[in-house]
């Protein structure tokens, strides 16, 4: 069998083992949004560690454990940290647990980051509905032989984020005073952040915000046929845009102080979500 299958496999069946939970939606949690997960009614959590053969996440202000649970009345699975490329893993170690999600029954996932903002009219706290994504510069998780268990060898990104799932997030936040950019987010490998020249190079690509992560979860996604939405944190101007250096703290901070309006999108998004389901 094929060994990226094989190790998907043995994740599910560990996981399986811990929980018989079955989640209609997944959200995957970013740079200091992580709390979100603690204002939902928890049904369980399961460490990373207590997975067997699961990829274990090492970035500061990551949690590193799956939360499932109920918002309001429909079933999630959280990733409260999620597994970085730039942290060493095989790019289909990254992906694997979003396919151990969508294995568990989620048909819908949420992706939100902390980026860095490209777009001039963009400002350090805004959230930004992710509208498309670059991930030219990162390599695809679904290089090697084709998983056919699991999707199609050459799957259509065309709408990667769901025309419709996107208008329900809009309205929601119309509905809800919250302010919401729309936006390309691109992946780039990291950890360094970028220089202002990479910045500048984004931004002729067509990028709005930049990030290290999202765009290869989506892909592993979209194989396998989930629905997907994305918001993004614009937790900082991009390298080169305000003149100062970046620090990862404030990236955090930034995030951190965002997170109350990121929450109740978030919430009230995934309540309306379910609803059109
Ligand atoms: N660049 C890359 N990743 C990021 C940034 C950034 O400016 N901010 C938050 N994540």
């Amino acid at each position: 069998m094929n060994a990226t299958y094989e190790k998907l496999m043995k994740c599910y069946k560990s996981l399986r083992e811990l929980t018989d939970f079955k989640p209609q939606l997944a959200l995957v949690l970013g740079t200091g949004l992580g709390n979100f997960a603690d204002t939902i009614r928890i049904a369980q959590r399961i460490s990373y560690h207590a997975i067997d053969g699961f990829p274990t996440s090492t970035v500061e202000g990551h949690k590193g454990q799956f939360v499932f649970g109920y918002v309001d009345a429909v079933p999630v699975v959280i990733m409260q940290g999620r597994v970085h490329y730039y942290e060493g893993y095989d790019i289909q170690d990254v992906v694997l647990p979003i396919r151990l999600m969508k294995l568990m029954g989620a048909e819908v996932l949420m992706v939100t980051n902390a980026s860095g903002g490209i777009c001039e009219k963009f400002h350090a706290g805004d959230l930004m509905l992710i509208h498309d994504h670059i991930s030219s510069f990162v390599p695809s998780p679904l290089r090697g032989a084709n998983l056919d268990a699991l999707g199609t060898r050459f799957p259509d990104m065309t709408d990667a984020y769901d025309p419709q799932i996107r208008e329900i997030i809009r309205v929601t936040a119309r509905k809800e005073n919250i302010p919401l950019q729309e936006g390309v987010y691109i992946q780039l490998p990291g950890p360094q952040f970028e220089t202002p020249a990479e910045i500048r190079m984004a931004r002729a690509l067509g990028a709005d915000a930049v990030g290290m992560s999202t765009a290869c979860e989506v892909i592993a996604a979209r194989h396998m046929g989930m629905r997907v939405c994305g918001i993004s944190c614009v937790s900082n101007m991009a390298a080169g845009m305000t003149g100062g250096p970046l620090l990862h703290e404030e990236v955090q901070q930034n995030a951190d102080q965002t997170a109350p309006m990121f929450e109740k999108l978030v919430h009230k998004s995934i309540v309306a979500i379910a609803r059109s389901m």
